[in-house]
């Protein structure tokens, strides 16, 4: 993938109080882990800070550490994003309270050992992983592209390289493994990421998908496989600080010298070919018809409800 080129940016806000004063970013999960700390990080640069989380509680109690790195305002939005219903909610809320968005953070994701059914029917990492980022980002795109420039910054995994995305059984109908399914969404985060940047050419809104590095956060704790009880409170020595796991989306979310480099992938704040599979334009294009059949994403815009879901 090269790097796109896009054309003269609009004059941004004066800075004051950090590189990123003016700006505001909104980071999905923010209530914990990798969110968390990059919410820290970009609070701490001046950025005007808007995070989502499932539970008020923890993600006010975020909220209230992340004005204290960065004295400024934090906005606090709540909902399950497995819900179709609850990001169309979110997107709206979104919409009404943040004049701007020039980063979105799209942080969310999971991973379930046995599968589980969101409330549209659909498989839950899929869901999650995948038509989450995919829905509010298309939600939210007329206000990233009234920000320009601005970022669109999803994160993925390096287990990308050995996903596929299996179009006869996306939903693990047929046969579900909890790393087959997480493999295949974060695959689904880069094929995505590089269809949007082809989409959003000459529109000074850029994408881009990263690799956090091995994390310590509480990825995987609500259903984890017997090898993840086993290794992980071993592993967990071994494995990257909040901060340092955040460090390549802040990058991506505020290096200046990236403001025009789109469809992009990154590990240590580098960019990194991704598996060959991820540059299958014709795989990205169906992933996204597919995506959007799913959440009722029509050529002209978002429909009003999704069509009926079906596990597919
Ligand atoms: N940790 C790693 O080693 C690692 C490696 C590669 C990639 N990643 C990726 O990094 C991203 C962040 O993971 P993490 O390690 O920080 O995980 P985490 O500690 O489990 O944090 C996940 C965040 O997402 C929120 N969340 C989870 N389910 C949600 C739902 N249904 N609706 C709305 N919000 C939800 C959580 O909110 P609550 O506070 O409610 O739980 C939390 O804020 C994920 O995309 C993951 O795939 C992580």
């Amino acid at each position: 993938m090269k790097t796109g080129t896009l054309s003269r940016p609009a004059a941004k806000d004066q800075i004051h109080g950090g590189p990123m004063a003016g700006r505001t970013v909104l980071v999905t999960g923010g209530s914990g882990g990798i969110g968390r700390a990059t919410a820290l990080g970009l609070a701490a640069m001046g950025a005007h800070l808007a995070i989502t989380g499932r539970d008020r509680g923890r993600t006010e109690a975020a909220a209230r550490e992340i004005r204290a790195a960065g004295g400024g305002p934090v906005d606090v939005f709540v909902a399950d994003l497995s819900s179709q219903s609850q990001v169309r909610r979110l997107a709206g809320e979104v919409l009404q309270s943040l004049p701007r968005i020039d980063v979105l953070v799209n942080n969310v994701g999971g991973y379930w050992n046995t599968r589980h059914v969101t409330a549209d029917g659909l498989e839950r990492t899929f869901a999650l992983n995948h038509l989450a980022p995919f829905l509010l980002t298309n939600l939210l795109l007329d206000r990233l592209q009234h920000s320009a420039p601005a970022r669109v910054v999803t994160v993925s995994s390096n287990v990308q390289a050995i996903g596929r995305i299996d179009f006869e059984d996306l939903q693990g109908e047929r046969s579900y493994s909890g790393a087959r399914a997480y493999n295949q969404s974060k695959l689904a985060n880069v094929l995505f990421t590089y269809e949007l940047a082809r989409r959003l050419q000459g529109t000074c809104v850029t994408a881009s998908a990263l690799h956090p590095g091995v994390v310590r956060t509480s990825f995987g704790a609500e259903d984890p496989g017997r090898v993840q009880r086993l290794f992980t409170p071993f592993m967990r020595h071994f494995m990257k600080a909040p901060a340092q796991g955040a460090a390549t989306s802040i990058h991506l979310a505020s290096a200046p010298d990236l403001e025009q480099v789109t469809g992009r992938y990154f590990a240590g704040s580098k960019p990194k070919r991704s598996a060959k599979r991820s540059y299958d334009q014709a795989a990205a294009a169906r992933l996204w018809q597919v995506s959007a059949d799913l959440v009722g994403l029509t050529a002209a815009g978002i429909a009003t409800s999704a069509r009926p879901s079906r596990a597919s």
